[in-house]
């Protein structure tokens, strides 16, 4: 009779144990679609500005390539300071990309410097998962950007490729994912700081590039 007992809440345990992880995964899934539909015309206009697409197109020299990456380090310096500062009761610390570029830059002789990312700091935790997104979701285009690098830099640079090789992904962005099971996340907050932080990086990318007098390539696709 124990036996039965026993077996009868062992099996409606696991049963709901399993509901609870699909349901879990298919709202961090959803959570990530509707990120990524929401933000889709602004990661368009960022992957293809100028400092960008000087990564992708065209003559890449190395003074070009340094504006580049010091550009990426007034960015993710501050805002994974900020992160840091604000992070989640619990949370695994993700790796400081900025490090990394600060090795690449170190690597080209050049240094960091002028205008740093000052955005607004997420005041709710669903704010703060939607930059958080767009943060470590930055790292999935590094292979793609890797094999135009390859190629294109100038020998000097190629071994100036850390930040690209994206190997924060596992890391970064999987304890993104799995913070979000810990916290309730409001979809509508996260997506407005997410498209906030886009245009705040194309304010930033821009004012970088017209400092360094980068100029369009001429091959436009
Ligand atoms: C030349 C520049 C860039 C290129 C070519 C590029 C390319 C890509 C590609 C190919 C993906 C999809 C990867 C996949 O689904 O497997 C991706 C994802 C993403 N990128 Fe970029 N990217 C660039 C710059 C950036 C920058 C500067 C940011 C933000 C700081 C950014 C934010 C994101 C985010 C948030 C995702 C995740 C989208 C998702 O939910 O799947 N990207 N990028």
């Amino acid at each position: 009779m124990v036996g039965i007992f026993a077996g009868y809440w062992q099996y409606v345990l696991l049963h709901n144990f399993v509901n609870l992880g699909d349901v879990l995964s298919l709202i961090i899934r959803d959570l990530r679609q509707q990120l990524r539909d929401a933000t889709k015309a602004e990661h368009h206009k960022i992957d293809h500005h100028l400092l960008m697409e000087n990564l992708l197109r065209g003559d890449l020299n190395k003074k070009g390539y340094i504006t580049v990456l010091n550009a990426l380090y007034c960015l993710h310096f501050p805002i994974e300071n900020a992160f840091l500062a604000i992070r989640h009761h619990g949370e695994f610390p993700s790796p400081m990309r900025s490090g990394w570029l600060a090795e690449d830059l170190d690597r080209m002789g050049g240094v960091a410097g002028g205008r740093m990312w000052s955005g607004r700091i997420p005041e709710t935790v669903s704010g703060y998962v939607g930059m958080r997104y767009v943060i470590e979701g930055s790292a999935m285009g590094g292979k793609l950007i890797l094999r135009h690098l390859a190629t294109r830099l100038p020998v000097e640079c190629r071994d100036a490729t850390r930040f690209f090789q994206g190997d924060s992904l596992d890391l970064g962005w999987k304890n993104l994912w799995e913070m979000t099971e810990q916290v309730s996340v409001v979809s509508s907050e996260a997506i407005d700081a997410a498209k906030r932080l886009f245009d705040e990086i194309d304010v930033l990318f821009t004012h970088h590039a017209e400092n360094a007098r980068m100029e369009r390539v001429k091959d436009q696709f």
